[in-house]
Order: C-alpha cells, then sequence, then structure tokens
C-alpha cells in the first residue's frame, strides 16, 4: 500500500481528483469504480473543476457504483443514486447510461447482484476504484466477518453503520437494513485502488487496515494484498499509524516520474 498523508482532507482531495482525472486523461474509455458519502464530495467536486478546465472528454467513460440501500428508490434523497445524479452525472453532464448504480428497488435482489456483477466483468475490469472507509473497516458495504472472497450481494449493515448513515433519512428506523454491494473479490479485481479517510473517528481503523493483520474482521485490510493501492490520508486519520514518518518521506522523496498521475 502506497499510504500518502496530507496536512488536511483538502490536500488528500486534491491529489485524489488529479488521480482520478489523469485516469479519464490517459484513457477516455476508462472504466471507474466510485464510493458515495462524505469523504470522496469534496474530491469529486475538484475532479469535476478539473475536467472542466482541462476539456477532458467525459462521454465515453463508464462507472460501477459499490453499493445502493435495498428499498429505496432513486429519486429518494438517501438512495446513492440522487447522490451520484447530483454530485457527479449532472455537473458533468453524463447520460445516465454511463453511470451504474446497483437498483435497491429491484423486485428480484439476487438477480440483479448477478447482473451487476456480469455487467462489471463484460465492460470492466475497472481502471481505477475509488473507496472510502467505514469506521467499523468496511469497504463497499462489505461489512466485518464479511469474506474476502464475496462478489456482489445482499448484505445486512451493522448498527454501528446505520446510525453513522442516519443524516440522509428522517430517522434511524427509516435507514434501511439491507445493502447491495460489490463484494470484497470484485473490488479487489479492480487494476488499481485508491482509498480515502479523513479525521480522528478513522484513525484506529486505518491503523488496522493499513499495520493490522488481514482479517475479515477488518474487511479493508485484505487490500493489503493487492499491488496497486494508494492511501490518501489527512494527519488525523493518519495519527495512529506506527510508520507515519517513513510514508511521509517516501512521498516527499518520489522520484519525479512516479509524480506525474498527481499533475
Ligand atoms: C459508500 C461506501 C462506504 C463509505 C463508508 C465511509 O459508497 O461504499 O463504504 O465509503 O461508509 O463513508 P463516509 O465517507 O461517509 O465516512
Amino acid at each position: 500500500m502506497e499510504v500518502i498523508i496530507c496536512q488536511d482532507s483538502g490536500k488528500a482531495s486534491e491529489l485524489a481528483a488529479k488521480l482520478l482525472k489523469n485516469q479519464v486523461k490517459k484513457r477516455k474509455h476508462s472504466v471507474l469504480g466510485l464510493a458515495t458519502g462524505s469523504t470522496p464530495l469534496t474530491m469529486y467536486k475538484m475532479f469535476i473543476d478539473f475536467v472542466k478546465a482541462e476539456g477532458i472528454v467525459t462521454s465515453e467513460m463508464i462507472a460501477f457504483n459499490l453499493d445502493e440501500y435495498v428499498g429505496v428508490g432513486k429519486d429518494h434523497e438517501g438512495s446513492y443514486a440522487y447522490y451520484m445524479k447530483k454530485n457527479f452525472m449532472e455537473p458533468l453532464d453524463l447520460d445516465p447510461r454511463q453511470l451504474n448504480i446497483p437498483d435497491g428497488m429491484a423486485e428480484d435482489v439476487k438477480k440483479e447482484c448477478e447482473n451487476y456483477e456480469k455487467r462489471i466483468r463484460q465492460q470492466g475490469p475497472i481502471d481505477l476504484q475509488i473507496l472510502g472507509l467505514g469506521q467499523d473497516g468496511h469497504i463497499g458495504f462489505n461489512e466485518p466477518g464479511s469474506s474476502l472472497g464475496s462478489r456482489t450481494r445482499i448484505k445486512s449493515l451493522t448498527e454501528e453503520t446505520r446510525d453513522v448513515n442516519r443524516a440522509a433519512f428522517s430517522s434511524l428506523e427509516e435507514v434501511p437494513r439491507h445493502v447491495i454491494t460489490m463484494g470484497i473479490q470484485t473490488i479487489m479485481e479492480s487494476q488499481k485502488i485508491a482509498l480515502m479517510a479523513f479525521g480522528k473517528s478513522k484513525a484506529a481503523t486505518v491503523a488496522k487496515m493499513v499495520e493490522g493483520p488481514v482479517s475479515a474482521l477488518v474487511p479493508a485490510s485484505v487490500l493489503q494484498f493487492h499491488p496497486q493501492v494508494k492511501v490518501f490520508l489527512d494527519e488525523e486519520a493518519a495519527s495512529e499509524l506506527k510508520n507515519q514518518d517513513y510514508y511521509k518521506q517516501v512521498f516527499a522523496h518520489k522520484p519525479a516520474w512516479q509524480m506525474e498521475e498527481f499533475v
């Protein structure tokens, strides 16, 4: 894992946004894997600004989102389809067909999961997967105990995750219990992965993910097995890492050619 510690979340978002825009600039048919939640919001805004400023073509790229709530329609403000429409699709003027998001209202959820997996296989591999990090160590909505070999399927949220995600719903009772999420194996088949985590509340989980043993109890720790993972952190999220100084030195002294993806 390449751990990139920035002075604040703004700088970390900027570097991640540059990585994403360079991916699309280099390959206009890029297949992106996208996350929702509060962490990538600034990064998406910056990505959109870079795309507009540099005239980067986005009409050929496609994206697959990690997850969606079961039983929540795409017009509900808490749905991830709504989030993507407002924060990504509309500002970039994308064709809705460019964005793949699991259908939380599908009558046959099992079939929807199988079809989603099939679509990723047909149109993938995902060139660059963006991830956030759950406080309990989830990636996508692969909660602790998820199979490290899992594929897109229905999962039950932990009470902790439901509570953290309640802001988009009118009450805790309204937060769905079930989600459709890409599996851990599905995520691991992406060519490159960029995970972002900000703030003190993520520090202990970041330390377990980067420096702890690989365990299904901390699903994000499986990323230690992936050869192309970048972890973008602010100082607070990095504060419990033992090797902080080393990660900072590595980034400060990267060869110039390795910095091209951050220009
Ligand atoms: C969202 C997702 C989740 C979030 C995670 C962190 O699509 O897959 O894994 O990335 O719950 O959420 P925030 O960024 O809100 O802290």
